[in-house]
């Protein structure tokens, strides 16, 4: 069953995708300021800075725009600069910077841009907002996949998947002990949410499969009341958070206020069998801290699909622990998942060089 929440986001998207459909500029139309859009044939030049963009997006570009494409993976910034010059609208697919240097090689007529992306963390927003310019991502649509991918993590941190793994891989599996390699229960904890937005719920909702018995969450403002009801969930302060919780998610923005709040006194006050997930940003977990944390079992496990940096060195000392479970940043990695955010952003874009305002703005 979906959450009342999550039905009518849906129901939202699908009418502004509808009403964005309708509202945008179409070859033929005889409205006025269409013609004038139309008048060189395609009515913008919108550039794609991925070659592995979904289809779907830009087949919703190609109506109404010519596309230039970047062809280099990993983005060559030289040819991505080259090709954004004089564009109108830009799809950016991927985490490449998106800062003053590229909006000034684009040059003042860029119109409205859109990521591909939850996160923005990589795009200088003061910048674009100063510029006025619209700037769209792609929330919402990646929540399920992002959530579906927590809930695996935070079975596989819980239930010691990576170091079963090991003592297969090193011959010593040891099944003889009986209380060999015992987890940590799901059913009956309380878990913690940092940030307890889209993905947060989602990851809820899934975790009422499990039987957990309460979740808590720390978030600047209170959610609705029939999202408290809903997942049983209160609204803590971070010490309470971090105390009571038998496992804590990671579900928030990065920002300068987010930045490396899970650190070593964090951890000190969480409980030894706690586990911990991130499938948020890297950078709001210092990662020094946590592996000292980890190696020390002052917590029990972490489950991250985010580190810093990305990509992590296959020599990063993490990767040497039996309770880290790393994955490499794959949460919104699915195919439907991947069209569909090239969908909204491409609606987005478009949304944005008609001068209306876009699926989801960014700001
Ligand atoms: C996002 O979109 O922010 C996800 O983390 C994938 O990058």
């Amino acid at each position: 069953m979906r959450s009342i929440a999550q039905s009518v986001l849906a129901l939202l998207v699908a009418l502004l995708i509808a009403d964005s459909n309708a509202s945008l500029p179409r070859r033929g139309s005889s409205n006025q300021s269409q013609n004038r859009t139309m008048s060189a044939g395609k009515a913008f030049k919108v550039l794609v800075t991925h070659p592995e963009v979904p289809q779907e997006g830009i087949d919703l570009l190609k109506e109404n725009c010519e596309i230039i494409q970047v062809q280099s993976v990993p983005t060559n910034r030289a040819e991505l600069l080259e090709k954004i010059r004089g564009v109108d609208g830009v799809l950016w697919g991927g985490h490449e910077p998106l800062n003053a240097e590229a909006l000034d090689a684009a040059g003042p007529q860029l119109k409205s841009i859109s990521t591909m992306s939850a996160g923005i963390d990589y795009v200088d927003v003061p910048e674009v907002k100063r510029r006025k310019i619209p700037l769209g991502h792609t929330p919402t649509v990646l929540n399920t996949a992002v959530a579906d991918l927590a809930v695996g993590l935070l079975i596989a941190a819980s239930r010691r998947f990576h170091e079963g793994r090991k003592t297969i891989d090193n011959d010593k599996w040891e099944n003889y002990h009986l209380n060999w390699l015992l987890g940590q229960d799901i059913r009956d904890a309380t878990v913690g949410f940092y940030g307890f937005g889209g993905i947060g719920q989602a990851i809820a909702k899934r975790l009422g499969g499990f039987d957990i018995d309460k979740v808590l969450y720390t978030t600047r403002r209170r959610v609705h009341k029939e999202i408290e009801e809903e997942f049983n969930a209160k609204k803590v302060d971070f010490d309470t958070l971090l105390a009571e919780s038998d496992f804590i998610v990671i579900a928030s923005p990065l920002t300068k206020d987010t930045q490396g709040v899970f650190n070593a006194t964090a951890f000190n006050k969480m409980k030894q069998t706690a586990v911990l997930i991130n499938i948020a940003r890297g950078k709001i977990v210092n990662q020094d801290d946590l592996y000292e944390a980890l190696k020390s079992k002052r917590i029990f496990s972490a489950g991250l699909d985010v580190t810093d940096p990305e990509p992590l060195s296959p020599k990063d000392k993490l990767l040497t622990l039996d309770n880290a479970v790393v994955l490499p940043h794959i949460g919104s990695a699915t195919k439907r998942t991947r069209a569909d955010m090239s969908t909204i952003a491409a609606h987005n874009v478009l949304r944005g060089l008609a001068g209306e305002p876009m699926l989801s703005p960014a700001y």
